[in-house]
C-alpha cells in the first residue's frame, strides 16, 4: 500500500506541473490576446485543482499513515528530526509549502469564478497559478537537493 501510494505520489507530482503549466500558459494567451473567457481555460483551471486536490490527499495519508519515513522516524522523536537536515524537510519544509501551494491555486480559482471582466479573469488565473507553481517548485524534493528524489519513480 505504501509503495503504491508513493509511486502514484511521485508520478503525479508531473501532471500537477503540467497541468498547472498549462493553466499559466492560458491565463498568459489570455492577458496577451484580451480574448473572452471560454470554456479551454476552465478546464484548464479544473484540471490544476483535480490534481492538486488528488496529490494533496495522497500526501496527507503518506504523512500521517502511510510513510515510515514520519511515523516511524519522525513523529517518535520530533525534536531531534527538527535538528536534521532532511527529516526537517519532510517533517516541515515539503508540507508546508505544498499546503501553501494548495491554498494559493484554491484561492485563485475562487478570485477568477468572482471576476465578471474577461480580463480580470485571466490575470488572477495568471498570478495565482505563477504563485501556486513556484510555491510547488520550492517544495519538491528535487534530485540535486540533500533531501532529494528521483525524477521518476521507476
Ligand atoms: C500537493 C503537492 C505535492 C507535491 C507536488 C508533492 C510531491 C512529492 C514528491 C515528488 C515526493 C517524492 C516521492 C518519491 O520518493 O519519489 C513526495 C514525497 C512525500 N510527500 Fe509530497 N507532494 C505534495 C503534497 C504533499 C502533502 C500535502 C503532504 C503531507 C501532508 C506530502 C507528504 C509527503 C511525504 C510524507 C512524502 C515522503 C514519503 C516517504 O518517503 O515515505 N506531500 N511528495
Amino acid at each position: 500500500m505504501y509503495r503504491t501510494i508513493l509511486f502514484v505520489h511521485s508520478l503525479l507530482r508531473w501532471l500537477v506541473l503540467i497541468s498547472g503549466a498549462w493553466n499559466l500558459l492560458a491565463g498568459l494567451a489570455g492577458v496577451a490576446s484580451k480574448r473572452p473567457y471560454v470554456k479551454a481555460d476552465r478546464v484548464a483551471g479544473l484540471a490544476f485543482m483535480i490534481t492538486i486536490d488528488v496529490q494533496f490527499l495522497l500526501g496527507l495519508a503518506l504523512y500521517v499513515a502511510l510513510s515510515p519515513l514520519t511515523t516511524l522516524t519522525i513523529f517518535p522523536h520530533f525534536g531531534a528530526a527538527m535538528k536534521d537536515r532532511v527529516l526537517r524537510f519532510w517533517a516541515v519544509e515539503h508540507v508546508t509549502l505544498m499546503v501553501l501551494a494548495l491554498t494559493a491555486a484554491h484561492v485563485g480559482n475562487v478570485l477568477v469564478k468572482r471576476a465578471s471582466d474577461p480580463l480580470l479573469k485571466h490575470r488572477r488565473s495568471f498570478l495565482w497559478t505563477l504563485l501556486a507553481l513556484i510555491l510547488l517548485g520550492a517544495g519538491i524534493p528535487w534530485q540535486i537537493l540533500p533531501y532529494g528524489r528521483a525524477l521518476f519513480p521507476w
